[in-house]
């Protein structure tokens, strides 16, 4: 054999010794982050911010979520039975003014916050005014902006408990 093709040889058996250790030890790092210790450090590792609130005002915001994730779905079973009039009441009732806080929510919220929780309820507010305009299509693309808004928040900021 050449001097060129032993070398040729052992170059090759080093990529492939280097991508069979790499194959072998690759499955070990995410078992790592699997192990007990790691889980019940997830929290603090938790890249959003933390917004804190008592637990009064958690509720508040929790039930507030969870009102309108259910708004989502009366939407799409009014739509499947065409009632505009009823999709239209049901956006309407997420619109801006319509919950009480609690005293002193909102002076804990950030401002990014704030403002995406604002522009929610302005597309709940919108959505009413399409839907009682019968236009389907301004509702369809204002849902989607709003839910994009859901996300972006989501991936953002999360609540912590704070008693003070
Ligand atoms: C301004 C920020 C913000 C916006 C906008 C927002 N959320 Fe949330 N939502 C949160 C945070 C923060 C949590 C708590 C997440 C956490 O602590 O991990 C949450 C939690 C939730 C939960 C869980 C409720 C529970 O009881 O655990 C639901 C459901 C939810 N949101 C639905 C929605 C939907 C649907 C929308 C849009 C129509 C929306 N949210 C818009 C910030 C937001």
């Amino acid at each position: 054999m050449s001097k060129t093709h032993s070398n040729l040889l052992v170059g090759l058996l080093a990529i492939t010794l280097a991508v069979l250790s790499y194959i072998a030890w690759s499955p070990a790092e995410p078992a790592k982050e699997r192990s007990p210790d790691s889980q019940s450090q997830s929290a603090s590792n938790d890249p959003r911010e933390a917004v804190p609130m008592n637990a009064e005002q958690m509720q508040f915001a929790l039930a507030q979520m969870r009102g309108f994730l259910e708004a989502v779905e009366r939407l799409e079973a009014a739509e499947r039975e065409m009632d505009t009039e009823t999709m239209a009441r049901i956006a309407g009732a997420h619109g801006p003014g319509k919950n009480q806080a609690p005293q002193g929510f909102r002076d804990r919220l950030p401002e990014t916050f704030r403002a995406m929780s604002s522009a929610t309820r302005a597309s709940f507010a919108a959505m009413e005014k399409d839907l009682s305009n019968g236009d389907l299509d301004a509702y369809k693309a204002t849902r989607l902006e709003a839910l994009r808004t859901c996300n972006a928040c989501h991936s953002s900021f999360r609540f912590v408990l704070d008693p003070d």
